[in-house]
């Protein structure tokens, strides 16, 4: 979506960065009140868009007078010309940030219901989404919530983790709020990295490949592709044209992605090389089989008595052929899924086959790796440098590794 100032001419340069601040109806609200004074400190631009309960709670003139600007509670405005300011303000801003988010307007997020200003603007935005959820702990933990914020996730918004303390209903446990100061330093580092890989071609693999055995049957391994889908939104969020290698997954490709649908390591193979010279990193994420079959059956193996003894073949190694395609200039990062020595086996890894970068994961651990949503990684570059990337979303990990690869790539 082309950005327009507010006298509809396409925007020139960045100027302040303009936030929307969605306020609903928690009762953290008057946390949301400090949060515009914050931002404008920082030098923000601020719109405030109140959804009708969230007005009931504290008044709109509160948030007109802090921020500056007229204050959005309605969808239809009444009288005089239809306004469709919710699309206008889509084409304002460089930030949609919710804070407070009620387990309602997760909710109209995640299943995209439109029937109030803030959730119909959701729909309409191309800009970044910052969400700050905030309620009673027991709601915070409700499947219906977990599961909202999991298809809100995986459309690549932010979320500010909740703190624990204690709640205003009473309670000392998980939903609170975080202060407005943090709010609006998350929001800031949000806007300065959403461009940072702007107009830059990013080529991810992603998922399981799966050699055949006959017809029917094949080898394949336990990947997902969480990891690599991760990698590719973060990248696309943050301004790149990202071309996404798949083998056979579950997932639905990231929106804006240029999906290549494979299915075996040799077309993962020619996948790569074909996309590899027209791009400036590569994110090996995929989990490419080792070995193949020597020979594919033409038919069923029928059931009978005995064992069936495989005759297996290595595939070929493609970070090991991508070296001699590599280009200066050109970033090659990949992954390794250990199970022991994960560091050391890694950092072989890393030195054989010439990369820039890997991030190892160990896939035996419990709760992360293999088709959870959550990992650990530990970063590895040439010379022994080393950062690790405790447990946490894989949605996180990603924006850690595109952290990494911009700081390398922009020579901070
Ligand atoms: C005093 C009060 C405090 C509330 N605090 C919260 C809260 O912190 N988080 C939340 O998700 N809902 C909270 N609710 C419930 C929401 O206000 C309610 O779900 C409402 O429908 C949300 O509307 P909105 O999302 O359109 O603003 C609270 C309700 C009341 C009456």
């Amino acid at each position: 979506m082309v950005r327009v100032d507010t006298d509809g001419n396409e925007r020139a340069g960045k100027g302040p960065f303009r936030v929307t601040l969605g306020v609903s109806a928690g009762i953290s609200i008057y946390k949301a009140c400090d949060l515009v004074r914050r931002l404008k400190e920082r030098g923000c631009e601020v719109r405030v868009v109140m959804t009708g309960h969230a007005a009931q709670m504290v008044a709109p003139v509160t948030f007109q007078a802090l921020s500056g600007n007229a204050v959005i509670t309605d969808l239809f405005t009444g009288a005089g010309e239809p306004s469709i300011a919710h699309i206008e303000l889509a084409k304002w801003e460089d930030l949609l940030l919710v804070a407070p988010a009620t387990a309602n307007v997760l909710g109209k997020f995640a299943r995209g219901i439109a029937d109030d200003f803030l959730s119909t603007h959701y729909l309409a935005t191309t800009a970044p989404v910052l969400l700050a959820p905030a309620m009673n702990g027991n709601m915070w933990r409700h499947p219906a919530v977990r599961e909202n914020l999991k298809i809100l996730e995986e459309r690549g918004h932010v979320f500010l983790q909740p703190g624990r303390g204690s709640l205003a209903c009473g309670d000392v446990d998980e939903g609170r709020l975080p202060e407005p100061v943090a709010i609006a330093e998350e929001a800031l580092l949000l806007l300065s990295k959403a461009g940072d890989l702007s107009g830059m071609e990013v080529l991810v693999t992603a998922g399981p490949t799966r050699e055949a055995l006959d017809p029917v049957r094949f080898l394949s391994n336990r990947s997902s592709g969480k990891m690599g889908y991760a990698v590719a939104r973060e990248a696309l969020r943050r301004g790149a044209q990202v071309t996404l290698i798949s083998g056979p997954t579950s997932l639905e490709p990231p929106r804006g992605s240029r999906l290549v649908p494979v299915t075996t390591a040799a077309e993962m193979e020619a996948a790569v090389a074909q996309h590899f010279p027209a791009c400036q990193v590569l994110v090996m994420a995929a989990a490419v089989a080792d070995y193949r079959a020597a020979q594919i059956l033409p038919d069923k193996r029928k059931k009978a008595k005995g064992g069936w003894t495989l005759a297996l073949e290595p595939t070929a190694d493609i970070l090991s052929n991508i070296r001699g395609l590599k280009k200066k200039g050109q970033f090659v990062c990949g992954f390794a899924a250990e199970t022991e020595e994960v560091k050391a086996n890694a950092r072989k890894k890393l030195e054989d086959k010439g990369l820039d970068l890997i991030a190892a994961n160990d896939v035996s651990a419990e709760g992360v790796g293999f088709d959870s949503d959550r990992n650990a990684l530990i970063l590895l570059w040439p010379g022994g440098a080393e950062e690790r990337v405790p447990e946490t979303t894989k949605a996180a990990c990603s924006r850690a590794l595109w952290d990494a690869i911009s700081e390398a790539l922009h020579g901070a």
